[in-house]
C-alpha cells in the first residue's frame, strides 16, 4: 500500500544535509510568508517540460542542462545571466544543428542556491568552522558569524530567483533568443578560436537558411518559435522547508495535484537518495519532472527501489537518471544499471553529468576538473548506451559564460593548474567556461550526428530550435 503524502509528510522522515536553524520561531515567519508569495513557475509548464523529456526518453530530442554550481547573491546582474544564456543557445544551436536533434534546455539557474557538502566543517589553520552551504543557507565568508544558518537568506533567494526568471523569460521571448541573432551570440574574441570558427560557420549557414525563408514569406510572423525559445529552469531540491512553502496545488489547471512551483524541474543530490529518508519523500509527491543524481555507490537494486518510489506509474518524461559516475568507473557501472531498469521495462531519460566524480584538488590547493576527464566521462556514457542499444539522453554540466579559470586543459582555453588562480571565481564547485562548454557542445554533437545517421527510422523532419 502506498503511504500517503502531503507537502510536510517530509518532515517525520530521517534527514541529511539540512541546516540546524536556532531561532524555529524566526524559521516560522519566513516559511509563513514564503507561503503567501507568488509561484515562480506554472503547473503547465512543468507539465510542459514533462512531455518535452518523455521525447528525450524516446530518443527524438537531446536534453541540455547547465549553470552555475551555485548561484550567488553578490553575483546577481543582468550581464552573469545573460553570459549563461548566451552560451547555452550557442551549445543548444550547434547540439541541434550539427547533431541534428532538438534540443530541451533547461538551466541550473533560478533557485540553485542550496550545497549538499562533504564534510559539516571547514577547517583553515587552526579554525574549523561550520561549512558553507549555499546562499540561501549560510555566507561563504570564513567567520563564525557568516557561518551560521539564517532563514531571512530564504527570502532574498526568492527575490532573487524571481528577478533571474523574470530576465530569462525575456530574454527567451523577447527577441534576444530569435535565430537571426545566431551571430549576436558568439562574442568577438571567440570568433578566433577553431570551435568559434566551426560555431561561426553554422551560425552563417543558418541565416543564410533564413534568408531564404524570409524570401519565401516565412518569418517570425508567420513562424513565431523563429523568434523565442522555451528555456527551462532546475535546481537541487535539498533545503526541504523553503520547497515546500513554495508547493501549490494546480488549481489553475484543474488537476489539483501538488507541484513545486521553485523551478521547472527538481533532482536529488548524490547524498540525499536514501530512498527512506525526506528528500524522497517529499518530492514522490510533486507532480514536476525530477531528476535523480546517480553516483558511483548506487546499486541497481536500490535504483530500482528509487524508482519504484518516485514513478510507481512510469510515468515518461517524470524522472531523469542523472549519472555521476567518473571518467574510470563509468564503463563499469553505468551498463549494470543500465540493464537492469531495461530489464524491469522503465521508462526514463538517461543523462550525464561529467562533472562531479571527476573533481581533484591540485598542489597549488584548488579544487578543479580536468577537462580531458569531463570529455573522457561524455564519451564513455554514449559509448556505453550505444553498446547497450539504448539512449544517451543528454548532458548536466556546471558552467558559466564568463571566462573563468577553473576547470583544467581545454582546446582553447588549455588552462594550466598555475592559471587557476587568475579568475577562480565558483562559489562552490568548479565549471567550465564558455570557451570550454562550446568544445563539449561540439564533441556531442559529434556523437548525435552518429546516432541520427545510424537511426534506422525513416528520416525525422528538421528538428526545430524554439
Ligand atoms: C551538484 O549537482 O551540484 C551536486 C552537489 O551534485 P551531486 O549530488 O551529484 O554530488
Ligand atoms: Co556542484
Amino acid at each position: 500500500m502506498v503511504a500517503s503524502w502531503s507537502p510536510d509528510s517530509w518532515r517525520s522522515k530521517p534527514i541529511v544535509q539540512v541546516p540546524e536553524y536556532s531561532d524555529n520561531a524566526a524559521l516560522a515567519a519566513v516559511e509563513a510568508r514564503l507561503e503567501t508569495f507568488p509561484p515562480l513557475v506554472f503547473a503547465g509548464e512543468a507539465d510542459k517540460l514533462k512531455r518535452a523529456l518523455a521525447d528525450v526518453a524516446e530518443g527524438n530530442a537531446f536534453l541540455l542542462q547547465g549553470g552555475d554550481c551555485a548561484e550567488s547573491f553578490a553575483e546577481h546582474s543582468a550581464n552573469h545571466i545573460r553570459e549563461l544564456f548566451r552560451v547555452f543557445l550557442q551549445m543548444a544551436v550547434v547540439l541541434t544543428f550539427a547533431g541534428g536533434f532538438p534540443v530541451v534546455k533547461v538551466g541550473r539557474i533560478g533557485g540553485q542556491f542550496a550545497k549538499p557538502r562533504s564534510s559539516p566543517t571547514e577547517k583553515r589553520g587552526d579554525q574549523e568552522l561550520p561549512s558553507y552551504r549555499g546562499d540561501i543557507i549560510n555566507g561563504e565568508g570564513f567567520t563564525a558569524e557568516e557561518r551560521i544558518p539564517d532563514p531571512q537568506r530564504q527570502l532574498e533567494a526568492y527575490r532573487q530567483s524571481a528577478a533571474t526568471m523574470n530576465l530569462l523569460r525575456a530574454f527567451s521571448g523577447g527577441g534576444y533568443a530569435g535565430l537571426e541573432n545566431v551571430m549576436r551570440w558568439l562574442l568577438d574574441f571567440e570568433q578566433k578560436s577553431s570551435f568559434g570558427k566551426k560555431y561561426k560557420t553554422i551560425a552563417e549557414e543558418i541565416q543564410t537558411a533564413l534568408r531564404f525563408m524570409h524570401s519565401c514569406g516565412v518569418t517570425e510572423e508567420t513562424v513565431p518559435t523563429l523568434g523565442r525559445t522555451t528555456f527551462y529552469t532546475s535546481h537541487e531540491s535539498l533545503l526541504l522547508c523553503y520547497e515546500q512553502s513554495l508547493v501549490r496545488r494546480d488549481e489553475a489547471g484543474g488537476s489539483q495535484n501538488w507541484y513545486a512551483t521553485s523551478g521547472h524541474m527538481l533532482w536529488i543530490g548524490d547524498r540525499t537518495r536514501q530512498p527512506d529518508h525526506a528528500h524522497v519523500e517529499f518530492l514522490r509527491g510533486i507532480k514536476n519532472p525530477i531528476g535523480v543524481k546517480c553516483g558511483p555507490s548506487l546499486e541497481p537494486d536500490a535504483l530500482i527501489r528509487l524508482i519504484d518510489v518516485l514513478n510507481p506509474m512510469d510515468e515518461p518524461g517524470r524522472l531523469t537518471l542523472i549519472c555521476r559516475l567518473g571518467a574510470d568507473k563509468v564503463s563499469e557501472h553505468l551498463p549494470k544499471l543500465i540493464r537492469r531498469v531495461e530489464k524491469e521495462g522503465r521508462r526514463v531519460v538517461w543523462s550525464c553529468d561529467p562533472m562531479h566524480a571527476n573533481t581533484i584538488s591540485t598542489a597549488n590547493g584548488y579544487k578543479t576538473r580536468p577537462f580531458d576527464r569531463i570529455l573522457k566521462e561524455a564519451e564513455t556514457f554514449f559509448d556505453v548506451h550505444r553498446a547497450e542499444g539504448t539512449r544517451a539522453g543528454g548532458i548536466h554540466v556546471e558552467m558559466t559564460g564568463s571566462p573563468v579559470t577553473e576547470c583544467t586543459g581545454g582546446a582553447t582555453a588549455n588552462i594550466s593548474e598555475a592559471q587557476l588562480k587568475d579568475r577562480y571565481a565558483t562559489l562552490c564547485d568548479p565549471r567550465l567556461n564558455a570557451a570550454q562548454s562550446l568544445e563539449l557542445a561540439f564533441l556531442i554533437a559529434e556523437r548525435l550526428k552518429h546516432e541520427r545517421d545510424s537511426m534506422t527510422v525513416p528520416s525525422q523532419p528538421i528538428p526545430a530550435f524554439g
